[in-house]
């Protein structure tokens, strides 16, 4: 049964065995087993979650540049027969076997909005992959899951999105130390060979990658560039999200011109502060000074975190252990 349909029904999730019933449960053991069972459960339940698309384009402030080049790639979907059939590319591009966009850029610039703006426009759902999740994950049970997610989504049309993917799209370094790096990259190499063979649209959104795997890249069709909104973009952004019916002094034009090097989610979390702060003062206003202050706080605190990164480590594995995850089921 696809893994979509065993998420969305709960009849079926009762199948699952009830652990941690048994009264010896308080015990060491069985409960060790218990939260062994549970994060086997886990596995099976947590590689994907599928929308129906939560925005449209409509809903994102883009630099021209970004939503061009998304409408450029999103033509080859949209005029597949056109060009493949009529303009020939069907011969002439008969190996082309690129089917990702990776969406990158700084946080809270408006990819995982862009991901479900494409599925949108596109007519789609979105099945969205937590890679962190995965990487969390019992190995043997994810990589059978990655394999019916990527069956459902041939069988539903759906949209493959892989949010947060930096870890899965940087190399992969040749130093193991632990027996979670070579998990992950078992995984990884699962799923290099299901994108490999998956011909439609696959999405990934990723911050600045400097170390990307060339095997991931060769799959990329193209990589789109999210920015921090400048100036104007900033303006709008204000606009969209202090609400109308809310009584405000903001100077909006002063908020764009002064606060740069923000993103929208930023802009949009500055309004929720600013609002929170009025309403809890009984305030009967949303003051310039609560939006200065909740922005001037946003990027106070960013700069007290940078340098804070994240470590990857992990390793190749071989081609036989990648076809023993698969039990007979590789694709076509
Ligand atoms: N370009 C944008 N236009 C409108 N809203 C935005 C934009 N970028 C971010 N936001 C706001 O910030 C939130 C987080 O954006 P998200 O798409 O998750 O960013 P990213 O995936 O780039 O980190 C959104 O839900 C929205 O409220
Ligand atoms: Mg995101």
């Amino acid at each position: 049964m696809p893994l979509g349909r065993r998420i969305s029904s709960s009849a079926d999730n009762q199948k699952e065995p009830l652990v941690g019933a048994s009264e010896t449960q308080k015990d060491l053991n069985s409960l060790g087993k218990r939260i062994d069972t549970q994060e086997n459960a886990g596995a099976t339940l947590n590689v994907f979650r599928e929308e129906e698309p939560q925005y449209s384009f409509n809903d994102i402030v883009l630099n021209k540049s970004t939503y061009d080049a998304i409408q450029d790639v999103l033509t080859l979907y949209e005029r597949k027969e056109f060009l493949f059939d009529t303009w020939g590319l069907g011969e002439s591009h008969k190996k082309q076997k690129q089917s990702g966009i990776n969406l990158y850029g700084a946080s809270g610039t408006g990819k995982s909005m862009a991901a479900h703006a494409i599925a949108k426009q596109l007519g789609r759902k979105i099945l969205t992959v937590d890679y962190s999740q995965i990487e969390s994950k019992y190995v043997g049970e994810t990589s059978k899951n990655l394999v019916a997610m990527f069956d459902y989504a041939r069988e539903t049309e759906s949209i493959i999105f892989f949010d947060e993917a930096d870890a899965l799209l940087s190399k992969r370094v040749t130093d193991m130390s632990s027996s979670t790096d070579v998990s992950v990259n078992q995984t990884r190499s699962v799923l290099l060979v299901l994108i490999n063979e998956f011909d439609d649209l696959i999405l990934f959104a990723s911050n600045f990658i400097t170390n990307y795997d060339p095997a991931f890249m060769r799959r990329i069709l193209a990589h789109v560039k999210f920015d921090l909104p400048d100036e104007s973009n900033r303006f709008k952004l204000w606009r969209m999200y202090i609400p109308r019916a809310m009584p405000t002094d903001a100077n909006v034009e002063l908020l764009a011109q002064k606060y740069d090097a923000i993103s929208g989610a930023d802009i949009s979390n500055a309004v929720l502060n600013a609002a929170l702060k009025a309403a809890r003062l009984q305030s009967d206003s949303v003051k310039q000074s609560y939006f200065e202050e909740a922005i001037q706080t946003i990027i106070h605190s960013r700069e007290e975190n940078t340098g804070i990164g994240k470590c990857v480590s992990k390793r190749t594995v071989s081609e036989e252990y990648v076809k023993t995850q698969f039990e007979g089921r590789l694709p076509k």
